[in-house]
């Protein structure tokens, strides 16, 4: 057995206590590939789950009790709440991702009638954009699932995943973290229709290439509003749009039907904006095209397209992402490069010739570390499966 799931079994019970029925369970963080910001705007997205994710211990209770403990969050000790308290707390720090998540099954009618002793532990590095906390909702979705018996396929846990993040956490995400990971399949990217749920998934066959993330180690401030204003510029964009014609999302155009459209947008940042969506979703189904055609350099050039509209039009980079990315297209080897995930900080993704690794990692970590003033760090990642029970 793993390591680091022995470690969490012996903490979980040294801080819940011996005895009882454990169950352990696994979910992924993830990496979107290309497809960025179209997920709320009916678009399609490209991100795969990760083989690094977070681990979780969990246990029924005979009362109703809920009792909650973070290895990331030793600090916080155990955090105690109660099927019966089912309330945003921000003293409840992580666990209200674990909360929420209880409160979405009770709310499509999946009443939990007894509480959990729960402990996790994750290896994606907390904030850094590979969503750790969506893997803490799916992790809580096959826990839940599972011990209680609840019939909940992969579409469905996204779907509560979200509900939780949305209304319990006050976050307005769209629903492409919870789907990567829920639906996670090694080896394989998932292209999915964020207007449908349909989803295909893709071989990511790199032939003799890597991928590399790089975290700006930044850390993030007011990420969550400036994410939702975003939202809210593209759908003040739709609006106008649809003064014009009857669209329901910004993902239905193409782009030569947005330059038609463009001028019934009133704000001028908002056109911007709108324009990242619709030619960013573009760019998501070109490139799938590509990889089918095993034509890896256009699939790169295109993620390089991606990060310059995320940066000119969407304005989320910043000067670290900017920084790793610029720094990483003037690399040997290297395929493409952009942000990934919501951006202001977070990571990069990197399509990196395999024996061109070491160097990109030694002289993009120097550039960034001379102009930035602190380090970022980087992983070289495999593709792995969705959520499932140890
Ligand atoms: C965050 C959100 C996702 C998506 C990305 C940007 O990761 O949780 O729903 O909008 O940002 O593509």
């Amino acid at each position: 057995m793993i390591q680091i799931l022995e470690d969490l079994k012996k903490t979980f019970t040294e801080k819940m206590g011996p005895g009882g029925e454990i169950l352990c369970f696994f979910a992924p963080g993830r990496v979107n590939l290309i497809g960025e910001h179209t997920d709320y705007n009916g678009g399609h997205v490209f991100p795969c789950a990760l083989t690094v994710g977070t681990y979780g211990v969990a246990r029924k209770r005979t009362d109703s009790k809920l009792r909650f403990y973070s290895a990331n969050f030793d600090e916080l000790g155990v955090i105690e709440s109660d099927l019966h308290e089912l309330t945003y707390k921000k003293e409840d720090d992580w666990a209200n991702y674990v909360k929420g998540v209880i409160w979405a099954f009770k709310e499509h009618g999946m009443v939990l009638d007894q509480g959990i002793d729960f402990a996790c532990v994750g290896n994606i590095p907390n904030k850094s954009g590979l969503s750790s906390s969506a893997s803490l909702e799916i992790l809580t979705c096959k826990v839940i699932a599972d011990i209680f018996k609840f019939d909940v396929d992969g579409v469905l846990a996204s779907k509560l995943g979200q509900y939780a993040e949305n209304h319990f956490v006050g976050v307005n995400c769209g629903i492409m973290d919870q789907f990567a990971i829920a639906m996670g399949k090694a080896g394989h990217a998932v292209f999915l229709d964020t207007a449908t749920l349909e989803y295909e998934y893709a071989p990511i066959d790199l032939a003799g290439y890597r991928i590399v993330i790089g975290n700006t180690n930044k850390v993030r401030r007011l990420e969550d509003s400036k994410y939702n204003e975003r939202r809210s510029q593209c759908e003040a964009a739709l609006a106008d749009i649809q003064t014009l014609m009857p669209v329901k999302a910004l993902g239905e155009l193409t782009l030569d039907e947005f330059d038609l459209v463009a001028y019934a947008i009133k704000d001028p940042v908002n056109v911007r904006r709108a324009r990242h969506a619709v030619s960013e979703n573009q760019r998501t189904l070109r490139a799938v095209k590509a990889l089918q055609n095993k034509d890896l350099t256009t699939f790169g050039r295109l993620m390089n397209a991606s990060h310059v509209s995320l940066r000119d039009d969407y304005e989320v980079t910043g000067i670290e992402l900017d920084t790793l990315v610029e720094t990483a297209w003037q690399q040997e080897g290297v395929l493409g490069a952009r942000m990934t995930g919501a951006g202001f900080g977070g990571c990069s993704v990197s399509i990196v010739r395999e024996d061109c690794v070491d160097a990109f990692i030694e002289n993009v970590g120097r550039v960034y570390k001379e102009r930035i003033g602190y380090a970022a760090d980087f992983y070289v990642v495999e593709i792995g499966d969705g959520p499932k029970q140890l």
